[in-house]
């Protein structure tokens, strides 16, 4: 069991104890929104991660499993705006330039707008999370990652009573993202979570990882992580977030729907239509392990999806 009721998680999720960025509240009710927010003045290191002198040799996940080592974290990396290769990112996202960078809020909500990261990140208001990530292409690793509750955003929002979905998309800028020029898949990329899976204190913004600036090739400078579902639903270099009433349609779904679906939650009962689910090679590792329903988070989600077939919302 990795959370309480009150969202927060015990301390043998992440070790040593003082490792805790203090928890602050998220936007506070002053943070400026205003169309084109502190663009230009760039943020510096205001939301540089305090802690990267951590023994990270140390930490490990409330599974009691090692950390992946920072190098595969940074360097076997699917992100197809800078070529479909697990090494392409690291060797082209160079072109990305996640500073200055503006967020846009919208959609059915009562506080939209758009915010320069730094309004939109509270320093003091990250935290680490140690999270496995399962990929759909039966491969796993375990990262220490710096971020906020992506519920922090969505409350300062408001949502309006009939939105039920969020929408999340790419920056969509050829020169910045040369991948974008083939048609590889339809541009941008576009993710979506059900409103309620988006505010679980498991759904997480995230900013940094090993306690650095989180590096191109893994999403800056901002990005989701859902633990629980293949990591596809993981969009990167996120500039819009938009409450909807609608399912939005995600990228991978529009890509082949037969393969890919909307919720993506891990399940090892249900193969791929190319190949089975069940086990995993956990990167690093030669042996190949099972894989855990909701990736090992039963625990915490399965409710949300209680009288659901999840083979037929795959
Ligand atoms: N986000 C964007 N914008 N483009 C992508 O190609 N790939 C997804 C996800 N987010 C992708 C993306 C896939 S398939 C996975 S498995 C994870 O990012 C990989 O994250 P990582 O490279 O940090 O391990």
């Amino acid at each position: 069991m990795l959370i309480g009721k009150s969202g927060k998680i015990p301390s043998s999720e992440i070790t040593p104890e003082g490792m805790y960025l203090n928890r602050r509240q998220f936007i506070g009710k002053s943070a400026a929104v205003v169309a084109g927010a502190s663009m230009g003045s760039g943020i510096g290191g205001s939301i540089e991660p305090e802690n990267s002198q951590k023994d990270w040799s140390k930490v490990r996940s409330e599974l009691d499993e090692e950390l992946t080592p920072f190098d595969d974290v940074t360097s076997y990396n699917n992100f197809y705006e800078f070529g479909t290769g697990k090494s392409d990112p690291v060797r082209n996202a160079h072109t990305l330039r996640p500073r200055p960078w503006t967020i846009e809020v919208g959609g059915l909500c009562d506080n939209p707008g758009t915010y320069g990261l730094e309004d939109f990140i509270k320093p003091g208001n990250i935290e680490d999370r140690v999270y496995r990530m399962r990929c759909v292409e039966a491969w796993s690793m375990v990262i220490p990652w710096q971020g906020f509750s992506l519920k922090d955003v969505i409350d300062q929002a408001k949502p309006s009573g009939s939105a039920r979905f969020v929408e999340f998309r790419t920056l969509h800028d050829l020169e910045q993202m040369p991948g974008q020029r083939y048609g590889v898949l339809r541009w941008p990329y576009v993710e979506g979570l059900r409103l309620d899976e988006a505010k679980h204190p498991l759904t997480m913004l995230i900013t940094g990882v090993y306690g650095k600036t989180l590096p191109n090739q893994n999403g800056a400078p901002i990005r989701l992580i859902v633990p629980w579902k293949y990591g596809f639903k993981g969009i990167k270099s996120i500039v819009s977030m938009r409450f909807l009433e609608e399912m939005p349609m995600n990228t991978w779904k529009r890509s082949a729907s037969h393969e890919y679906g909307f919720y993506a939650n891990v399940n090892p009962d249900v193969p791929h239509p190319r190949w089975s689910q069940a086990r995993e090679r956990r990167i690093g590792e030669f042996r190949r392990r099972r894989t855990l329903m909701f990736n090992g988070y039963a625990d915490e989600v399965a409710s949300l999806y209680s009288g659901m077939d999840l083979r037929t919302h795959y």
